[in-house]
């Protein structure tokens, strides 16, 4: 299937209906909603969930009487907060923020919100009890058992307490225990007999509250690949690195000179080391410098997927989002691995008169974080990790 058409909804950009099933009296609708990615792609628009979901929402909620809408949403969980507030139809959004692990189930405005972490490093059973009327609530009756068993442990530390006291041991300390355990006893009998009253309640009127239990485990790291996926993937890397290298040949042989293209304005980083030997040697020493042999040695530089983040880019008005990544793969040689121009502009100019064309001095965050996302480097923090690559001064 053509990866595009498959995201591509001719009446909602970027949302669909998904799936749809009837389970009792309840239609459990499933949606789902992508944030507009870091790339943009030539024939397909993602609007914002602003500009959708109100349409949507009211379509599907025109034609369905008893529902259960479930929202699956790959924004953050802040933004997925946020269409809880607006849309009370929603009634369950599962999220997948990039920047969370497992979030256990919130209430937020009568809406749960909850996701567990990504790539399968996560397990997670969600039990929905739906109930007669659309609400969250506690399932009462497990309440109740869990109340019990409170009342249970506490009249037990409260008799062998009250025990010693009989024998004439008084202490201090033992009295404060006491009492406040009674306090605890009445919370607790107080609780209880709310619930139970909910309980009579239910089922005076005949209406339950939708209710849930989760259970999230996380898999341990080293647990083994499933082999016979392990060869799918295996294989499909194999057929992409063929594709790619073939494509390589043809790139390098008719290699992309246009203005346009991304290697245009970059001079490389031997040309700068000319001027600039002390920060040449510097540089040489880090990571940067050997980020495209990284690839090679991982046999992945023919993989479209790596090399964007592992070249010399103008990252100063680049996004790896706008990289046309077919040119990737002929990317001239001197260009390869983090140079020089990654961080301080594209400087074909300044090397030919640099007191007339200045360069980017301090790169900002923003163009580290082009690369060094929460995917591929998890503990980033620019003060620290910029002390590490700052060039000297002369
Ligand atoms: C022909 C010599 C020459 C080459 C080649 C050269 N520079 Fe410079 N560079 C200079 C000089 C001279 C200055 C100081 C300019 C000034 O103070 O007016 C400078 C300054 C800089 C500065 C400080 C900011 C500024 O512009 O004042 C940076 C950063 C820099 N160069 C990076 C680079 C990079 C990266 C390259 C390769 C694309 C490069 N230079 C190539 C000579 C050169
Ligand atoms: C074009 C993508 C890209 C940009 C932009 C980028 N990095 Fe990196 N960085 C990498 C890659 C790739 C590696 C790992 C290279 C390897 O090991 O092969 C790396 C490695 C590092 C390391 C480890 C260095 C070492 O020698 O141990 C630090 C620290 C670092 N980057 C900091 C930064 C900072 C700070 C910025 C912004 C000023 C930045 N990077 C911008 C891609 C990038
Ligand atoms: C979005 C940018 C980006 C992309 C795409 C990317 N990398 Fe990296 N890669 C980085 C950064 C940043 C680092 C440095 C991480 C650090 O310093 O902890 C890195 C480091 C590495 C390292 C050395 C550190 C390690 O984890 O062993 C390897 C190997 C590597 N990348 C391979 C790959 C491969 C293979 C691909 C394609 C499947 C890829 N990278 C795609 C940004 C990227
Ligand atoms: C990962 C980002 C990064 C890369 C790659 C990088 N630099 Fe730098 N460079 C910096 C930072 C950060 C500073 C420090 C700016 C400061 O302290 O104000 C700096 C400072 C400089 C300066 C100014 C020093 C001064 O006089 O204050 C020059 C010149 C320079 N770099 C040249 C180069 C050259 C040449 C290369 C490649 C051989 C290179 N840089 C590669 C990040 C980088």
């Amino acid at each position: 299937m053509d990866f595009r058409q498959y995201y591509r909804c001719p009446w909602h950009p970027g949302l669909q209906t998904v799936y749809q099933k009837k389970k009792g009296s309840t239609e459990i609708i499933i949606t789902a909603l992508t944030a507009p990615p870091g790339k943009t792609f030539k024939d397909i628009e993602i609007l914002p969930w602003e500009s959708v979901l109100p349409e949507l929402l009211k379509r599907i909620t025109e034609t369905t009487e008893n529902k259960f809408l479930i929202l699956l949403s790959t924004y953050s969980n802040e933004e997925n907060s946020r269409i809880a507030k607006l849309f009370p139809e929603i009634n369950l959004i599962i999220g997948a923020d990039r920047r969370k692990g497992n979030i256990s189930p919130q209430i937020h405005d009568n809406c749960l919100i909850t996701q567990t972490t990504k790539q399968g490093k996560y397990q997670g059973v969600l039990d929905i009890t739906l109930g007669s009327i659309r609400k969250w609530g506690l399932n009462s009756d497990e309440e109740a058992a869990n109340l019990q068993n409170k009342l249970g442990s506490l009249n037990w530390q409260l008799s062998r307490l009250e025990e010693k006291e009989q024998r004439g041991e008084k202490e201090k300390k033992r009295r404060k225990a006491i009492k406040r355990l009674k306090t605890e006893k009445q919370e607790l009998n107080r609780q209880l007999s709310s619930v139970q009253k909910t309980i009579e309640e239910e089922k005076r009127s005949g209406t339950r509250n939708d209710c849930f239990t989760n259970r999230f485990i996380a898999l341990a790291k080293n647990l083994p690949d499933d082999q016979a996926t392990r060869i799918k993937v295996g294989n499909l890397n194999e057929a992409i690195r063929d594709l790619n290298r073939k494509a390589k040949e043809t790139a390098v042989k008719s290699p992309d000179t246009s203005t346009s293209s991304l290697s245009y304005n970059i001079a490389g980083s031997e040309v700068c080391g000319t001027c600039h030997p002390s920060q040449e040697d510097f540089w040489k020493k880090t990571r940067h410098a050997k980020a495209y042999e990284t690839l090679v040695g991982k046999r992945k530089h023919f993989d479209l997927s790596c090399l964007a983040c592992h070249l010399t880019l103008n990252m100063q008005n680049a996004t790896t989002a706008n990289m046309q990544q077919k040119t990737l793969l002929g990317y001239p040689v001197e260009l390869q691995s983090v140079g020089c121009e990654t961080c301080h502009g594209a400087g074909k100019k300044h090397s030919i008169r640099p007191e007339q064309f200045h360069m980017v001095k301090n790169p900002a965050e923003k163009v580290c974080l082009t690369c060094h996302t929460e995917e591929h480097d998890n503990n980033f923090e620019y003060d620290r990790k910029l002390q590490l690559i700052s060039c000297p001064t002369d």
